[in-house]
């Protein structure tokens, strides 16, 4: 198979960790026959310097004409102006909203070898394997209005949680197609007690539950939630939430095992064809790390390359339909952390970590057979 992807590295350790990922897509090309062509543009601050834009439109040409984006991360001390006109993270908000990606897949694993890793005590970490759905181009970080001003009484500033009825449906069912293939049960979170669109989403979730007779939904507070993902993790199988909620709670899922240089996630704006066949036409979906650039340790080798290469294959699998292929990339990164090979974030003394490239190294050398 041939396939075009783009290769946004963008800020920090982002351009670090995707280097990574081609290696390993690189190997899986070379074992399977598939020719693999990489473009890429510039992304979030490096854009801005280059461009004053965060997302140029050459670049955003670039990823229509692909199959895929693998996006690194944006952002870094030198961009952070609370005052600034134009903001790294604006590259990457542009992206979901203009390729229409509502639904973000943020698993959250627990690896058995990393188990030391995890703040959490070890008889909680048991059997837990659940995934966000995190509501993805709506809710408080698109809504209108959204501005800051200033009048005699001082200095103001409002953003709107707003989400329409189709916004919420799709999501949620998108949340329900996932449970009915794994655990069969949704956890819809939201803050009806307090919030007027909270209550429109659980009225929708609830609509959408009807037609899923086989999964149990469930819904939750989201504060509740952030204390039962610490307190009880096991309980979920699929959580789906709004943009906001479903930012914070996946950071705080994703320690869970460890570290957040484990985590991967997708971005789409559908279900992938359940026949296991690419995805054809249409605009890509988007895989990126759940971390973000890390500027104190970009440019050290220090970054942990395994949630970028573990998107390269949610990437193969889900826009590619290559889930043999996708497979064998999970193995891979399993069998190096069995063998006991760390990076920095995921040592807990003992080993000598390596480096960024050692690791994608390694991965890109048992992916090749
Ligand atoms: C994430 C990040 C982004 C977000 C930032 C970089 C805009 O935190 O992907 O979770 O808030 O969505
Ligand atoms: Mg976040």
């Amino acid at each position: 198979m041939d396939a075009r992807i783009a290769v946004l590295g963008g800020d920090g350790i982002g351009p670090e960790v995707t280097a990574e990922s081609v290696k390993v897509l690189d190997a899986i090309g070379r074992r399977f026959g598939h020719d693999f062509t990489y473009v890429t543009g510039p992304v979030g601050g490096a854009a801005i310097d280059a461009t004053g834009s965060a997302l140029p439109a050459d670049t955003m040409n670039i990823v229509l004409g692909s199959d895929a984006v693998l996006f690194g991360a944006v952002g870094g001390p030198k961009w952070d102006d609370p005052l600034a006109k134009v903001r790294p993270e604006d590259g990457i908000l542009a992206l979901r909203k203009g390729l229409g990606l509502f639904a973000n897949l943020r698993p959250a694993k627990v690896y058995e070898q990393l188990i030391d890793a995890s703040p959490l005590r070890p008889e909680l970490l048991k059997d837990v394997d659940f995934i966000i759905v995190r509501e993805l181009t709506g809710g408080l970080y698109f809504g209108k209005p959204k501005r800051r001003w200033e009048n005699s009484r001082g200095r103001r500033a409002v953003d709107t949680l707003a989400y329409s009825e189709k916004e919420i449906e799709r999501v949620v069912r998108m949340a329900f197609e996932l449970a009915k293939d794994r655990k069969k049960r949704v956890h819809s979170l939201d803050k009806m007690n307090v919030m007027e669109s909270s209550r429109l989403w659980r009225e929708i979730a609830t609509e959408v539950g009807i037609e899923y007779p086989d999964v149990e939904l469930i819904h939750m507070l989201a504060d509740n939630a952030a204390m039962q993902i610490i307190t009880n993790p096991s309980s979920f199988d699929v959580i789906v939430a709004e943009n906001t909620f479903g930012d914070i709670l996946s950071d705080e899922a994703a320690v869970i095992g460890g570290s957040l240089g484990m985590l991967p996630s997708a971005s789409l704006s559908s279900l992938p064809p359940k026949n296991g066949r690419r995805r054809r036409g249409g605009k890509p979906a988007l895989y990126e790390p759940i971390h973000g650039s890390a500027p104190d340790i970009a440019g050290k080798s220090l970054a942990n390359p395994m949630a970028s290469i573990l998107s390269a294959a949610m990437l193969l699998r889900l826009s590619l339909g290559l889930s043999a292929e996708a497979e064998i990339v999970e193995n891979a990164v399993d069998s190096v952390l069995a063998e006991g090979y760390r990076t920095h974030d995921i040592a807990t003394g003992g080993e000598r970590p390596l480096t960024t490239g050692q690791v994608g190294d390694m991965i890109a050398g048992l992916v090749a057979g």
